[in-house]
């Protein structure tokens, strides 16, 4: 079997807490990446879901080596990631580009489109300036833009004709990964999917392979190969994304997909009562990653004493995934069977002690 592209080993990031409003008061640390291994392949999509605060972007970061690590290892094809010193090679600069959530903030107000663009083909090409030119009319091109409009600014343009501005500047120096952090949460609908399309399209083209960071399923479902769910700091879902998306293993994950709006009113009734199940003696997650025992234990409707005692080992799952729950472990659902295998939530109260006797 050949190596993945991207290899992400036992990642840890901590950041430190720093002053806090009074001179003697210091924060406590943030641990935004725990442990976290992750695998892309060649021409792939990933898709990295969680809800906000989960450490998506952080880890993103991480690959972008726009952040070192406390510990773990990051390789990209032949780059040792974590082993650069201080200067990153611009070689690696060319291979992993990103494209942010927010293309107003992420395109130079003061440069022409044209310059943007050429900008990454003279660094990394060596292009003059007549050769950048027309190559980044081609760019624009292949994002459904027209060569006109390289002599326009960014601010003349509507959210998704920037974010094509981004995706196309981005492409420049015909990188291997994409990192893409939230690309369309800022975009309205309709918007969301002609982008989507445009991306999907542009990997078929291109065969750079993507990191495609979004707050919600629904987004990452059809686009992604593999779906990873993260959660404080944590993967605690990892797997193909129809088996994750149809036969979920991870209580957050499940409370993931019944926050998706059904367009099948009865459908989307059953959802709202199992995110209601789901929710039932939910305070709210209280903001900080426990170091021991399992992040969603707080928020979990069927957490038992070992939740608070430590994180749980991966389990494969039946589907072919992992899965990094105690139900799955010591629980009900020993062995990664999915939540659609099992009969009712009354079994489910029933199967710890059913477990124990057997
Ligand atoms: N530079 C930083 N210094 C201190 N803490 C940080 C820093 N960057 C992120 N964090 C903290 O790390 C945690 C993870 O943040 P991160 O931005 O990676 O989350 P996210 O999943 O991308 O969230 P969102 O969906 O809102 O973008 C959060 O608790 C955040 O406050
Ligand atoms: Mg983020």
């Amino acid at each position: 079997m050949s190596e993945p592209l991207l290899d992400i080993d036992d990642l840890t990031i901590v950041f430190g807490g720093g002053r806090g409003a009074l001179p003697w008061q210091r924060l406590p640390d943030v641990r935004a990446v725990q442990h976290v291994s992750l695998k892309i392949d060649a021409g792939d999509t990933l898709g990295l879901v969680g809800e906000s605060g989960s450490g998506k972007t952080t880890l993103g970061r991480a690959v972008l080596r726009f952040l070192r690590p406390q510990s773990g290892s990051i390789r990209l094809g032949d780059f040792d990631v974590t082993g650069f010193g201080r200067r990153v090679p611009t070689e690696y600069r060319k291979t992993v580009q990103v494209v942010f959530q927010d293309p107003v903030g992420s395109l130079n107000p003061s440069m022409l489109v044209g310059a943007i663009i050429a900008e990454p083909l003279r660094i990394h090409f060596d292009m003059d300036s007549r050769a950048a030119r027309e190559r980044a009319g081609e760019l624009l091109e292949q994002v459904g833009l027209q060569r006109h409009h390289l002599d326009r600014y960014p601010h003349e343009f509507s959210g998704g004709q920037r974010q094509r501005i981004a995706v196309a500047r981005a492409l420049a120096t015909e990188p291997d990964l994409l990192v893409l952090d939230e690309p369309v949460s800022a975009l309205d609908v309709s918007t969301q999917s002609q982008v989507i399309n445009l991306l999907e399209r542009l990997q078929r083209e291109t065969g750079a392979a993507y990191l495609f960071i979004a707050h919600d399923l629904a987004v990452v479902r059809h686009t992604c190969h593999r779906i990873a769910v993260m959660y404080h700091s944590r993967i605690v879902e990892l797997g193909d994304s129809d088996d994750i998306c149809e036969r979920p293993a991870h209580p957050y994950t499940e409370l993931l997909l019944a926050s998706i709006p059904d367009p099948d009113p009865a459908v989307q009734h059953l959802k709202s009562q199992r995110r209601r199940e789901l929710a039932q003696g939910v305070a709210g997650a209280s903001g900080r990653a426990p170091t021991n025992s399992c992040p969603f234990a707080e928020r979990c409707p069927h957490a038992m004493e070992v939740c608070w005692e430590s994180f749980p080992e991966p389990v494969p799952t039946a589907t072919g995934g992992t899965v990094w729950c105690h139900l799955h472990t010591t629980g009900p659902r020993l062995g990664g069977r999915p939540v659609s295998e099992l009969a009712t939530d009354a079994q489910l109260a029933e199967a710890p002690a059913a477990a124990a006797d057997g």
